[in-house]
């Protein structure tokens, strides 16, 4: 009996994840830069797509999930697969995603969305970042409070999770995985999720989730390797979703980012995000996560840890973190699951890039930017917003743009001798302390 029954289920599941044909999927073309110390950098085509729960699902005639599945065409995941597909999307009009350049905005609108870095085969862009940078420009001067504008890397599958079960892939935005291991999935793996059984758990780096109010930079391990697919009390096991996070604010500097402050809300800022290694090579083990910032043509270091008993620090390294979890009586769960070495061997595999706008009005989002726990205990308060400033802002919106990956300090300035502009010069502008750029032709213009 059980043998006769997957043997139906997996003949079904042959059909699983379909492709609609009602809106032909174009994906909006952004452009992002690898770049290397003495080569300067060099420009690629991509374009991003958006995540599969954000599309509509469509039988032939109708919608599957208009809010949340329609259980007379999806009473059981067999029949819902046979009978729905994923469509196109309206990216300007109904996402208020749009492209220009290397630059890609979100407007918030009806609920935001989510979107990931395709290269020119329709794969995701699987970044490899350990002993090198990350960086990109962002404005975030338009995302209030209670909104978060991300950009992360998730241990997602290239293809999607492209198989026999799953003709639509990466092109359609599918394989969706992080250390929250969301349960909300439509389709997982090709096999639908009606009744929300199944988690999709997978290492998760978060580069960047801010409002103008407050930043957080969090490395999320697990302890499992690509997409790990789970059912009941492992979903909440195999991951840390709270991670090790460096937030100014909430480590004892107030005035260190938001309008007006060090690190300037109201303009653009260029973000770098640096994996430093054991050994300087990208065979190491992941030592510590650096950021910088530059604004203004200045590069603003992180700020420094000012919380007793937390060692002064201005990036992520397992001395931090530990610390952090004593002092400040946080999860364990990071250690738990093998910490930034553990992060440092998802990175070593590769990650896809998320860009993502999305908002919690329900009680706010007081663990990026507000008080989360009793006010007198150090470090719950994570940034100045209150209750009062929990307010629906459909235009709230965010800008990435310049994307790019590299050689430490290569993305953002040039070393002595170094190539600071010129015509055709695609490199970074800035130099390193001390030294200027200095013009010396049209096509020419160098570190000195
Ligand atoms: C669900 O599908 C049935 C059958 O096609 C349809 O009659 C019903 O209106 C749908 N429900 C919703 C909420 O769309
Ligand atoms: C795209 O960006 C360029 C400069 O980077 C700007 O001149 C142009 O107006 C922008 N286009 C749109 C539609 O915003
Ligand atoms: C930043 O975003 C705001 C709000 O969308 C916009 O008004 C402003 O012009 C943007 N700044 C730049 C430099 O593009
Ligand atoms: C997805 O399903 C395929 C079989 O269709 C299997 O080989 C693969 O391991 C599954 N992926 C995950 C992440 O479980
Ligand atoms: C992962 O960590 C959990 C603890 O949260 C533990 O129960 C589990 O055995 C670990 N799994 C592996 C494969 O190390
Ligand atoms: C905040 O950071 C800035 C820049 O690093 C520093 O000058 C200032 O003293 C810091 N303030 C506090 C209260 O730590
Ligand atoms: C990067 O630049 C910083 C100073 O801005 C310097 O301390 C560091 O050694 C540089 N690292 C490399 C690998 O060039």
């Amino acid at each position: 009996m059980l043998s006769i029954l997957v043997g139906s289920l997996l003949a079904s599941l042959a059909v699983a994840q379909q492709i609609g044909l009602f809106t032909p999927e174009v994906h909006p073309p952004i452009t992002y830069q690898t770049c290397t110390t003495w080569k300067g950098c060099t420009t690629f085509q991509g374009s991003v797509t958006l995540d599969a729960n954000y599309r509509w699902l469509h039988t032939a005639r109708q919608t599957c999930n208009p809010d949340g599945f329609n259980t007379t065409i999806c009473p059981n995941a067999v029949t819902c697969g046979e009978t729905c597909a994923l469509d196109g999307a309206d990216y300007a009009g109904t996402y208020g995603v749009t492209t220009n350049g290397s630059a890609i905005n979100l407007v918030f609108g009806n609920g935001g969305a989510r979107v990931y870095l395709l290269d020119d085969t329709d794969n995701y862009v699987n970044f490899h970042v350990m002993n090198q940078e990350f960086t990109f420009d962002i404005n975030v001067s338009n995302v209030p409070c209670a909104y978060n504008g991300a950009l992360y890397f998730s241990e997602m599958p290239p293809d999607g999770g492209l198989s026999a079960t799953n003709a639509a892939g990466a092109a359609y935005g599918t394989g969706y995985c992080d250390s929250q291991c969301p349960t909300s999935i439509n389709f997982v793996n090709g096999t639908t999720n009606v009744d929300g059984t199944l988690g999709s758990c997978c290492n998760e780096m978060d580069l960047w989730e801010a409002n103008s109010l407050s930043t957080q930079l969090t490395p999320h391990p697990c302890n499992v390797t690509g997409e790990f697919i789970c059912t009941g009390a492992e979903c909440s096991d195999v991951c840390d979703p709270s991670g090790c996070e460096f937030n100014p604010f909430r480590m004892g500097n107030e005035s260190f980012y938001g309008p007006g402050d060090i690190v300037d809300t109201t303009k653009v800022m260029t973000v770098v995000t640096q994996f430093i290694t054991d050994n300087n090579d990208a065979s190491g083990t992941l030592s510590s996560i650096r950021r910088f910032y530059v604004q203004d043509g200045k590069i603003i270091p992180n700020s420094v840890v000012d919380l007793p008993g937390l060692p002064q620090v201005n990036s992520i390294t397992s001395d931090y973190c530990t610390a952090k979890m004593t002092v400040l009586d946080d999860s364990t769960a990071f250690n738990v699951h093998g910490g930034l070495a553990q992060m440092g061997e998802s990175l070593t595999r590769g990650a896809v890039l998320v860009f993502s706008l999305w908002d919690d009005l329900s009680g706010g989002m007081t663990w990026l930017d507000g008080l989360a726990g009793d006010a007198s205990d150090p470090g719950t308060l994570r940034g100045p917003c209150t209750a009062a400033d929990v307010v629906s802002d459909p235009a709230a919106s965010v800008t990435f743009s310049n994307i790019r990956v590299g050689d430490i300090n290569s993305t953002f300035s040039q070393v002595q001798w170094g190539q600071c502009g010129g015509t055709f010069y695609e490199g970074p502008s800035l130099c390193a302390d001390p030294y200027e750029c200095v013009y010396s032709n049209p096509y020419y213009s160098q570190c000195l």
